[in-house]
């Protein structure tokens, strides 16, 4: 897949959120901290990340206009992300705040799961829909060393939780490291079998941020390697539904995923926005707009004036990233972009 030619010349004042390549935006993600209990080696440094002031932060007013003033547009989904979206206090009341905006069908949440279990059932009963849980290995000891730190048996415990609660379809995100955690491929989708209907794993080639030192493993050979020992069978893609490729396991019926930022290039498809914990916006991943939508609210914006804001950003998104082709990594590190 190549990235879009440009197709429309006009930028619309009316229905839905589109840009300049036809694709129409129905879905935000909400990062609603940078800050994080694990620090997982392809995501944060060990040290000298400095976290945004908490003055800086949207407050859950905020988070809402901005997210009711989308919604207005077309938007229909929402996914909370952080940093660790868990950190942040009163999580449930920005939930049950964001189900109640009209025209918001879906809200989700991408979480490490390590405070999950504490959480679960206030999340669920303020209407969110359904997790997704970063866990990159289920051994003890590579847990901790990928994490800096993070304990796998609470992560298991959290997405137990959740699945208690039907926060479902739960969907595993496993950042396949090259040397690192190859060997665990297998042993996860093994592990969550016992969920064939509930439980998708999905492994994702790691994007480079800033100066990493990790490499990635390209999807095509990750599929071939488990197609060694399980066979798979292709589940047809829904057009708009994320840029994961899905395949049945046959033996047990369990669905599992591969995404591939690098190798794939889906941008084409994106229907995506990020709003950041400090309310910029990126239409792509892999740039930074302006201006800062936190300055504009405070200054007094007009309801009206912020849906003209948003449809102008979005016109101007860019056709898509070129990580792939190596010519740019990413600025910024994902937890304050919101992954
Ligand atoms: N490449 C790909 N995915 C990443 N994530 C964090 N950093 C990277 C990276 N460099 C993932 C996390 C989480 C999601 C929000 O982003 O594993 O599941
Ligand atoms: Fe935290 Fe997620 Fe980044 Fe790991 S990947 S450090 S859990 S934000």
């Amino acid at each position: 897949m190549a990235l879009p030619p440009q197709v429309l010349n006009e930028q619309p004042t009316s229905g839905p959120l589109v840009d300049r390549f036809a694709r129409a935006h129905t879905y935000v993600r909400v990062s609603v901290t940078d800050r994080c209990n694990y620090r997982c080696v392809y995501c944060l440094p060990a040290t000298g990340v400095e976290w945004m002031a908490r003055a800086n932060l949207l407050t859950f007013e905020e988070i809402v206009r901005v997210v009711r003033c989308l919604a207005s547009m077309g938007v229909t989904g929402v996914r909370l992300t952080g940093g660790e979206p868990t950190v942040r206090r009163g999580l449930p009341d920005l939930v049950r705040e964001l189900a109640a905006i009209p025209g918001i069908l879906d809200i989700a949440m991408t979480t490490n799961a390590h405070h999950l279990a504490k959480h679960a059932e206030a999340l669920a009963s303020a209407g969110l829909n359904r997790i997704n849980v970063s866990l990159d290995t289920l051994d003890a000891e590579r847990f901790v060393s990928l994490t800096r730190g993070g304990n796998v048996e609470r992560v298991l415990a959290g997405i137990q939780a959740a699945l208690e609660q039907g926060l479902t379809p739960v969907k595993i995100n496993c950042v396949v490291v090259k040397g690192e955690n190859e060997q665990d491929v297998l042993p996860l989708i093994e592990y969550f079998s016992q969920w064939p209907d509930a439980v998708q794993v999905r492994f994702i080639e790691k994007m480079p941020f800033g100066e990493d030192t990790y490499t990635t493993v390209p999807s095509a050979t990750l599929r071939q390697r488990v197609q060694q020992t399980l066979q798979l069978e292709r589940v047809s893609r829904i057009a708009g539904r994320g840029p994961s490729v899905n395949w049945r396991v046959a033996s047990t019926g369990q669905t599992i995923g591969f995404i591939s930022p690098m190798t794939e290039h889906f941008c084409e498809q994106c229907n995506r926005l990020r709003l950041q914990a400090d309310g910029n916006l990126r239409t792509c991943l892999s740039r930074d707009d302006s201006p800062n939508l936190r300055d504009v609210l405070r200054a007094g914006m007009t309801d009206d004036a912020l849906a003209a804001l948003l449809r102008e950003m979005v016109w101007g998104k860019v056709a898509g990233h070129e990580a792939h082709t190596g010519k740019q990594n990413f600025e910024g590190v994902m937890t304050q972009i919101g992954g």
